[in-house]
């Protein structure tokens, strides 16, 4: 039998128009589609014949340990299909696609990565946030705040970063919030730093909370916020005021309506 193929496919941060072309065109050819959680329902529809496999994967709670995810690409890839490995976002930025190609490679399954468009620039981009701007910022850096939330050693330096970077964009962040704030006021970040917090984003749920690191983790706490949020840091979060184009339109779609 001929071995098959798998394809790690970002499909985007959430509205499925930001999936890329090719994701598309190897959607809708594959006859196995092994997907998380954050990917949006109405993009697996594209295939509608494909076996379906949720994978999961809600913060501390993972439907299937990635092992196993690995071994059932293999697997279906040794049966002769066509596998499509749909994450959120992009693969191979905080997804374990480097995970997934290296168990592939391992296997010697021929694999193909399609890049996404990742929620670390395209949720700040729909809350009106460049994370670089002239005269603003001319640097940014993506980090997880996951495993920083107990005091628990992280493996993120805040003290370098708080530093480092003009724009600070946080993934799986929301949880560890109040100490990510204090970790980097101790370390020299200004208290006055503007700060967003964006809920679902490029989703019609999308939903954003402003403050700064002083403050920003009780205005969440008060607004109840839950995953999945991206947390940025910096003087971009300011142009949001003007900018914020895709809340604009939604309410002047709901005054039309
Ligand atoms: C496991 S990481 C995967 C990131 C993904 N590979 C990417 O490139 O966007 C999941 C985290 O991404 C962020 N995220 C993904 N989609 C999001 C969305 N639509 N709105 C807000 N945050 C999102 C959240 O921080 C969430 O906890």
């Amino acid at each position: 039998m001929r071995i098959g193929t798998v394809a790690l496919v970002g499909a985007g941060p959430g509205d499925p128009g930001l999936m890329t072309v090719r994701g598309l065109e190897l959607l809708r050819r594959a006859q196995v589609i092994v997907y998380d959680r954050l990917v949006d329902p109405r993009l697996l529809d594209e295939a509608p014949r494909a076996r379906r496999i949720f994978a999961g994967k809600a913060s501390g709670n993972h439907a299937l340990p990635q092992e196993q995810i690995n071994m059932l690409l293999i697997t279906h890839a040794r049966r002769g299909r066509r596998v499509v490995r749909l994450k959120g976002g992009d693969p191979f930025v905080f997804g374990r696609g480097g995970e997934e190609a290296e168990a592939l490679a391992g296997a010697r399954i021929p694999f193909e990565v399609v890049p996404g468009v990742s929620s670390a620039v395209a949720v700040p981009a729909y809350a009106g946030i460049p994370v670089t701007h002239r005269g603003v910022a001319s640097s940014f850096t993506v980090v997880t705040g996951h495993g920083s939330a107990s005091g628990r050693e992280s493996s993120v330096d805040w003290a370098r970063l708080a530093r480092a970077s003009d724009t600070l964009v946080v993934l799986m962040g929301v949880e560890s919030l109040p100490r990510l704030a204090r970790e980097l006021i101790a370390h020299g970040r200004a208290a006055t730093t503007p700060v967003a917090l964006v809920r679902w984003g490029t989703t019609s749920a999308q939903e954003t909370v402003t403050g700064t690191l002083r403050d920003i983790a009780a205005r969440a706490a008060r607004a109840r916020l839950e995953p999945p949020v991206v947390i940025v840091i910096g003087d971009v979060v300011a142009l949001r005021e003007r900018l914020q184009w895709f809340d604009d339109n939604r309410a002047l779609m709901e005054v039309a309506q």
